[in-house]
């Protein structure tokens, strides 16, 4: 059995590296729960394993890696819980000002970021100003970000651009340039930790063609090994993109 199994890795395919992942850090509050602690103390958990995964991805050479930290519906939750998680924001991206530095990241924001306190509004731009230069992996960070209201948001400014002969016609091309991720490749690799089987509103026009990996691991838990796992799995998915 032994011997097969080393047979098989030996022949197993080139592992082929998704140029865009994307990962739903989900399961922090169950995290929590089974360790009888407050579900603050998962975020915090999940907050540090942000940053692990975040580095390991750059390292093996992603170059494209978007995080969803917060979604348009997370506002539903309970005062408290939302209050830990904006201290959370407000410590990590002071650490991300020179956090990523060394791995050369450049950090963008998608979501409407407009409605957060204003001491982390700054951050937010500090943050992409910081970094607006450096050469490696784009970490995207998804915060207030809803794919619906992505989409509906770039109908408006395409409409705002036809009225004013900005552009004339609009096409899938025009659509994916007024979403957040203007520029950058589609996901070809989406992972969600935490048993869930959704997207949660996330990258609903970016996603039509990403390849969906599911672990039943809450995200504080997930370990760059499983990140390799869901990239092997990735690679022997066959992509036809509706051709045979
Ligand atoms: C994900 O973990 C973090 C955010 C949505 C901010 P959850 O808080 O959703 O954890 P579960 O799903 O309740 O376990
Ligand atoms: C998705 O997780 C959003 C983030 C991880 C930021 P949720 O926990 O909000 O998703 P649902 O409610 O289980 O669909
Ligand atoms: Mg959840």
């Amino acid at each position: 059995m032994l011997f097969f199994k080393k047979k098989k890795a030996e022949v197993r395919a080139a592992v082929v590296l998704p140029e865009h992942i994307a990962i739903i850090m989900d399961g922090n509050g169950r995290w929590a729960k089974k360790r009888n602690l407050p579900r603050s103390s998962g975020h915090t958990a999940g907050a540090a394993n942000f940053k692990t995964i975040t580095r390991y991805a750059a390292s093996i050479g992603v170059k494209y890696l978007t995080m969803y930290a917060f979604s348009t519906e997370n506002w539903k939750r309970p005062q408290d819980e939302i209050g830990a998680l904006m201290k959370l924001f407000q410590q990590y991206l002071r650490e991300a000002l020179d956090d990523f530095l060394e791995e050369n990241i450049k950090v963008r924001f998608i979501g409407d970021v407009s409605v957060f306190p204003k001491e982390l509004k700054k951050l937010i731009r500090e943050v992409e100003e910081v970094s607006e230069n450096r050469t490696g992996m784009v970490l995207n960070l998804a915060m207030n970000y809803g794919g619906r209201k992505e989409i509906l948001r770039a109908f408006e400014n395409i409409r705002e651009d036809l009225q004013e002969n900005k552009i004339q016609e609009v096409t899938e091309e025009t659509v994916a340039e007024y979403l957040y991720t203007n520029g950058q490749p589609d996901p070809d690799l989406i992972i969600r930790p935490s048993g869930e089987q959704r997207l949660s509103n996330f990258l609903l026009w970016q996603s039509a063609y990403s390849e969906f990996v599911y672990f039943d691991i809450l995200w504080p838990d997930f370990t760059p090994e499983n990140l390799m796992q869901a990239i092997d799995i990735y690679s022997s998915r066959q992509r036809r993109f509706g051709g045979i």
